[in-house]
């Protein structure tokens, strides 16, 4: 079942859907089975790396689904390890994950001082030459992205970050904002206490569970969330988050936690 997922646009054309499917420490046949069950559950986003050693089974997963593939938003990502041998490892995930472009491309983390200009330039050719639709970092501070925008005059479309009500920055969300720049929130289930009180309060009052009220408090900040599970009910529990809202003091109460 396809849900209606919204979508911000990181490019013309080019929309990423809000919530997707994380895949990290997923392999192997597990690997294939969740991705399948997410398209099922209505995931049209799945964010890879290169690191996670699963694009093969991702790419299996998509061409078994039945979907198009411009139906399927597909991030990937460079290990820092591999600056300089960008094309080659662009080849590599291309080839595994059976497609001829990927959407988003994210360098996964500041390589070593001075090889995060040249993989951004080599980035940025790869996208010229329509092999990914976008380009972006991980875990890339205000200033190294200002770096980037200064030698390049490009700045990431996407900056994949750490994100939990224990572990949020609202002046980082501003950085990125002023500089349009969209924050996705990596293991905000994984860094949050589920057994808060405050947290298992909100939920109740909602009708919904804990890891629901997390993501929604991510969406609100217009950050998009990647939850990864590997059980199809958890997966359909982290897609139906926009059926209620949280006040304006739960998302404070959210925040302190
Ligand atoms: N760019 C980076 O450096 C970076 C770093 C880390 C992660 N990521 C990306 O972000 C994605 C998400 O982060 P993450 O995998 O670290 O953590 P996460 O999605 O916050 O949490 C995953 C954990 O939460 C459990 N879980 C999921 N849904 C649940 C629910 N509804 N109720 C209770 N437990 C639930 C999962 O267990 P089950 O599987 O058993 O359900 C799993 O143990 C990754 O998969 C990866 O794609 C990126």
């Amino acid at each position: 079942m396809a849900h209606d997922i919204p979508a911000v646009e990181l490019a013309p054309g080019v929309n990423l859907p809000t919530i997707g499917f994380g895949t990290w420490q997923i392999t192997g046949r597990s690997a294939y089975e969740s991705a399948r069950a997410a398209l099922d559950a209505g995931y049209r986003h799945i964010d890879t790396a290169t690191m996670y050693g699963n694009e093969e089974e991702i790419g299996r997963a998509l061409r078994d689904s039945g979907l198009d593939r411009s139906d399927v938003f597909i991030t990937t990502k460079l290990p820092p390890s591999h600056a300089g041998r960008e094309r080659q490892t662009l080849d590599a995930s291309l080839k595994a994950l059976g497609v001829d472009f990927v959407d988003l491309w994210l360098i996964h983390w500041p390589p070593a001082r001075g090889k995060s200009l040249p993989t951004w330039i080599s980035f940025l050719e790869q996208r010229d030459a329509g092999r990914i639709r976008s380009a972006g970092v991980s875990n890339y501070d205000t200033a190294l992205v200002d770096e980037l925008t200064k030698e390049t005059g490009e700045t990431p479309v996407v900056n994949q970050v750490a994100w939990s009500p224990g572990q949020h920055e609202p002046q980082f969300l501003d950085d990125m904002r002023a500089r349009r720049v969209v924050v996705e929130g990596y293991s905000s289930l994984k860094n949050t206490p589920l057994n808060d009180p405050a947290l298992v309060g909100i939920a109740e009052r909602h009708g919904v569970t804990v890891p629901q009220v997390v993501l929604r408090w991510q969406l609100h900040h217009d950050i998009v969330v990647i939850p990864k599970s590997t059980r199809p009910e958890r997966m359909r529990e982290n897609l139906s988050v926009l059926d209620f809202e949280l006040t304006s003091e739960e998302i404070e109460a959210v925040s302190s936690v």
